[in-house]
């Protein structure tokens, strides 16, 4: 997939994978030359920002449309298609952005066995005039705009977006494109993956030894998992005790890992070094970079305790690699430094193995289930590396850590025990540096204030807040305030994302 910057590149990356088709995201501008040495059976123009007349508007090389390779162009991808290929694309005289529906003309292939009329989601300010010689109109939005084209060659263009829930169609169009045009054949599944990275990693690690830090996390737990079954006994695992895991959290991954699977594990409790380095901070990102900073010391000691071990396993997520090195289509402004807590610098000297460096996050799971990893493992929801501290608003101190794992606790326990942990994608708590005044028997009280946050989202990038159920709320907050010492009102966060983050800090 060639990305020209639109905010739904990696789902439909995503919804490729799904179904059963490998797919990688590349920078829209890389020349043919870089992306045949990938061999793709089928390429797919993302959307973008930018409109195609303007000056400096990223393009794609030419040559990769002439290649005799399928290509689909979503919205801007569509436009460049037809623009490159000498079509006129103009401003629309009303944008068209939101909820549409589409007639379909002509169903072979692309609309292959779905109905006349489907309901899309349309975003974009530029339409198509003229189709390129050679396209026909596939289908045509209400004001008669096209909305899909096709030429005989087997180049697409949608002007919707099939990726989004809002297109309920989209998924199949989707694999329309990719089987009945494209010729894929949908292998993409966990236990091919597996076989692929078992081979790999033998290769590369040969009799080598490796070490990884487990976080507790879903992907540092596949990751040494993988490795572990590619070269049983010559892994070491290293789970560092930051003092800022929840309640359980450590003993939960020493039985995973030593007890279940048999995995050499060193646990390190270097809790008191972390609260140290955090004493009277208060400032979000002054906490990453003392908890990173500490990471990094107590690791290197760590490891420099274990002799000849040349490799270092990471769990590494696709995300964060196109993060990394598509920087010419993604501007993103940084908010938080999300990945250099628990990161290390990249002067060590060992060499990386990173087995799951061209996974989602939806993948890892059904690999690490395929594995074997237990549910409770491998269902777990995303928990930040500078775990606690950034979750206890102000100082961090071993008294707010207590006060805040307990009610972290309640919290997931409820959001549990009503079955909503796995539709949810975080649910935890937070401890304000709010004091207020309550009552309790006949004594005034002046205590904590926790806040309750649970969040919907696909990846993190955007969420909104979880319509719980009130039985629900009312469940969690009365046993805080029951369970909880010095706590003694809860209040539920009805922020979303934007313009909130889903962490506090
Ligand atoms: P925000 O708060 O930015 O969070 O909306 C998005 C996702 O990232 C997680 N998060 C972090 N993960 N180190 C991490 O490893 C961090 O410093 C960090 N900050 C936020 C957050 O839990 C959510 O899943």
């Amino acid at each position: 997939m060639l990305d020209f910057g639109s905010q739904y590149s990696q789902l439909i990356a995503r919804r490729v994978r799904e179904a059963g088709v490998y797919c990688e995201l590349i920078p829209g501008t890389t020349p043919w030359e870089a992306i045949r040495a990938r061999a793709p059976q089928a390429l797919i123009l993302s959307g973008g920002p930018s409109s195609v007349y303007e000056d400096g508007a990223p393009r794609c090389d030419p040559a990769a449309l002439e290649a005799g390779v399928p290509v689909l162009g979503i919205c801007y991808g569509m436009q460049l298609l037809a623009y490159q290929l000498g079509g006129k694309v103009a401003p629309a005289g009303k944008r068209e952005y939101g909820p549409a529906s589409v007639r379909v003309r002509d169903r072979a292939r692309l609309f292959h066995d779905l109905p006349t009329e489907l309901p899309v989601w349309m975003s974009h300010g530029d339409t198509i005039l003229e189709a390129p010689r050679g396209f026909r109109r596939l289908a045509e939005s209400e004001n008669s705009t096209i909305a899909a084209m096709a030429d005989d060659a087997g180049r697409y263009g949608i002007a919707f977006h099939p990726e989004v829930i809002h297109t309920p169609q989209g998924r199949d169009i989707l694999r329309n494109f990719l089987y009945q045009v494209a010729g894929c054949r949908g292998t993409w599944k966990p236990a091919a993956f597996i076989d692929e990275a078992t081979r790999a990693i033998r290769e590369q690690v040969a009799d080598g030894r490796v070490l990884c830090a487990l976080s507790g996390g879903v992907d540092s737990a596949v990751c040494a998992t993988l490795v572990h079954r590619a070269i049983p006994g010559q892994l070491t695992c290293l789970i560092v005790d930051n003092g800022l895991l929840r309640r359980d959290e450590r003993r939960r991954v020493e039985e995973v890992m030593q007890r279940h699977l048999g995995i050499d594990l060193k646990a390190v409790d270097a809790s008191d070094e972390f609260l140290d380095a955090l004493q009277g901070i208060i400032d979000p990102e002054e906490k990453r970079r003392r908890i990173g900073a500490s990471f990094i010391k107590v690791f290197e000691r760590e490891a420099a305790s274990l002799l000849g071990t040349d490799f270092l396993a990471q769990g590494t997520l696709y995300p964060d690699v196109i993060e990394s090195t598509s920087h010419d289509t993604h501007n993103a402004h940084r908010i938080k430094t999300h990945h250099n807590v628990g990161g290390l610098p990249a002067d060590l000297r060992f060499k990386l193995v990173e087995p799951l460096r061209y996974l989602f996050k939806d993948e890892v799971r059904a690999i690490g289930s395929a594995l074997g990893l237990p549910e409770d493992m491998v269902q777990r929801q995303p928990f930040p590396g500078p775990g606690l501290a950034v979750r206890i608003i102000g100082e961090v101190t071993q008294e707010r850590l207590e006060t805040l794992r307990a009610a972290d606790w309640i919290v997931v326990d409820e959001i549990k025990a009503a079955g909503l942990y796995r539709s949810l994608w975080q649910s935890f708590a937070i401890l304000t540096p709010l004091q207020s005044v309550g009552v309790m028997g006949d004594y005034r009280t002046y205590g904590n204030v926790v806040a309750v946050r649970a969040v919907q989202s696909e990846d993190g990038m955007t969420a909104d807040w979880a319509r719980l159920p009130y039985e629900v709320l009312a469940k969690i907050s009365s046993r805080i305030v029951n369970e909880v010492p010095g706590v003694n009102r809860v209040v539920y966060d009805i922020s979303s994302k934007p313009p909130s983050t889903i962490e506090w800090e």
